[in-house]
């Protein structure tokens, strides 16, 4: 069976680099069935959740996250942080009974404009996620700087060294993966 993949980013444009990015990443993993999380909730609001309990996309989000066989994070730098959509997905997450991601293999990965490539977002997404305790796969940090000009017509990386960079960054999560099961 092959593995399955789910792909969250933290910019909800149809353009997104980071988007792009990780159908490239899902690409460079090998044979697997990758889907792409709807990101694009209410903002969290303790009123809404009282009165409705949670909306139908954060649970839809909660099974996709229980099933998949590993996650693939991609945020864009938003003024040094994490975005908003990302970190509004995550505080929805929290609120649920289940806890999808406890163990779950997940590659950390940004796209940005700035020369860091987004890293200062990666950190700051590495501490929002140590409650929810995914495996986070290891090796280097893979930040996509200068982002909208790293991509061929296709959506593939045009950098060599990009590619192989997030090709051993998919090694390290199939194994986890493998470790896992
Ligand atoms: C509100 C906002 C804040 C931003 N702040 C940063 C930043 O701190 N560092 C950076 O490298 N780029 C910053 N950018 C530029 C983004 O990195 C750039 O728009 C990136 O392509 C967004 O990712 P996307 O292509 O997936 O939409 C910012 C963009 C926006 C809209």
């Amino acid at each position: 069976m092959p593995h399955k993949l789910l792909g969250l980013s933290g910019a909800l444009r149809s353009g997104s680099t980071n988007r792009l990015l990780l159908r490239e990443a899902a690409r460079l993993y090998g044979a697997a069935d990758y889907v792409e999380a709807d990101l694009n909730l209410p903002l969290y609001d303790g009123d809404l959740e009282s009165e409705s309990g949670l909306p139908g996309g954060v649970n839809t989000l909660v099974a996709q996250i229980a099933e998949a066989d590993a996650l693939l994070i991609s945020t864009p730098e938003y003024n040094a942080g994490v975005t908003g959509v990302l970190k509004n997905a995550l505080d929805w997450i929290s609120r649920h009974s289940e806890k999808p991601m406890v163990g779950k293999p997940t590659a950390l990965m940004s796209a940005a404009a700035g020369r860091a490539g987004g890293v200062r977002a990666q950190t700051m997404l590495r501490s929002c996620l140590v409650a929810f305790r995914p495996r986070i796969a290891l090796g280097s940090e893979f930040g996509l700087a200068n982002s909208s000009n790293e991509f061929d017509a296709d959506g593939r990386l045009t950098s060599e060294h990009y590619t192989a960079s997030l090709t051993a960054l998919m090694e390290a999560l199939k194994d986890d993966v493998g470790r896992s099961q």
